[in-house]
């Protein structure tokens, strides 16, 4: 049996970058998968973070994601910290980690940056909980983006090591990166700089497009888009050393469901003033039915938290009795 299990930080409102790059992707892999999709709260917790805000964070990051199309009635959706399983298996899990495979993890020494002491210890276990996030469910297929890869062989490492110290009970997944049945996956950037990923920590609102923004917010975020002075070259290669050109088009491609050289097809030799009404206008009618739907699930808080309440219900029916295997091997009392 496929099953597919994916996790997103509550960041709150959805951007561009989270729906090409994830979202638009767990949606697609419903139609040919059992789809378990978590809003991993308590990885949120492993930074700095606002308690006031981390329930609307939440509450909002559900809302956008059941109006891009994922739909509760064949998907489980839910919040990490409501299944007590993910905890329970993380911590039995880092007793199977070594020090030596999280002292390698490229994400942590990133987000630590030159401050070596300062940050919390769970963000230093962050990829213990995502091995047991996907552990815990037998997950076949993990859709993630490249910089998750890590993260994601980790998770290997610790189930295979697992099964070796107690027998074989934990399935070692395997990342579906970069989107599956060709609905694709794509790294979308900031639209004031074209090597820094598209992100909802960017002070700049000019740097993403919202879910939430009106047609008219992201027709002059597109406008004001950093771009170059050159047209448009006739192909994909002609973009190399130009990021801010190369992720325009990307986005053109990614919502027009075109290859970037069928693009270029169309636009090759032809300007930015050009291309980006083009642009605007397929981002507005690509994005204006989930900007829609956004708006009227979040009037309706009840209706989110009864979803999630629903998810985790049935996510803890599948992870109690593997974590209740996992607690039998590794010898603890009933
Ligand atoms: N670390 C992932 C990210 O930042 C989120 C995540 C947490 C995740 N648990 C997961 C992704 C399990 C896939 C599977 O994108």
């Amino acid at each position: 049996m496929n099953r597919v299990f994916s996790g997103i930080q509550p960041t709150g409102n959805l951007h561009l970058g989270n729906y090409l790059g994830a979202i638009r992707n767990w949606v697609g892999m419903q139609a040919d998968f059992e789809c378990i999709y978590c809003i991993v709260d308590l990885h949120a917790i492993t930074m700095p973070h606002d308690p006031k805000a981390l329930a609307a964070a939440t509450r909002d990051m559900a809302a956008g994601i059941l109006a891009a199309g994922v739909d509760p009635a064949r998907t489980i959706l839910f919040h990490q910290s409501a299944v007590t399983a993910h905890a329970e298996l993380a911590w039995t899990l880092m007793s199977v980690a070594r020090i030596g495979w999280l002292d390698r993890m490229i994400q942590f020494k990133e987000k630590r940056g030159k401050d070596t002491e300062g940050p919390s210890v769970g963000l230093y276990t962050y990829p213990v909980l995502q091995a047991a996030d996907i552990l815990a469910y037998r997950a076949t297929h993990v859709p993630v983006g490249e910089d998750q890869k890590q993260h994601l062989e980790l998770a290997r490492d610790i189930a295979i090591k697992f099964n070796a110290m107690y027998g074989d009970i934990l399935k070692p997944p395997l990342p579906v990166i970069g989107g599956a049945n060709n609905v694709g996956a794509a790294r979308i950037m900031s639209l004031r700089d074209g090597t820094a990923k598209m992100s909802k920590s960017d002070p700049s609102e000019a740097s993403r497009i919202d879910l939430t923004d009106t047609a008219d917010a992201i027709a002059a975020k597109i406008k004001r888009a950093k771009s170059d002075a050159d047209v448009l070259p006739a192909t994909a290669a002609g973009l190399e050393g130009r990021p801010e050109a190369k992720n325009l088009v990307a986005i053109f491609a990614a919502l027009s469901g075109q290859t970037v050289d069928t693009v270029l097809n169309d636009y090759g030799g032809k300007g930015f003033g050009a291309f980006k009404p083009a642009l605007a206008e397929i981002t507005v009618a690509a994005l204006a039915p989930i900007n829609a739907e956004y708006v009227r699930l979040r009037a309706d808080p009840g209706h989110i938290d009864a979803v999630l309440r629903d998810g985790a219900g049935r996510a803890g029916a599948i992870a109690a009795p593997l974590l209740r295997e996992v607690y039998d091997a590794v010898g603890f009392l009933r």
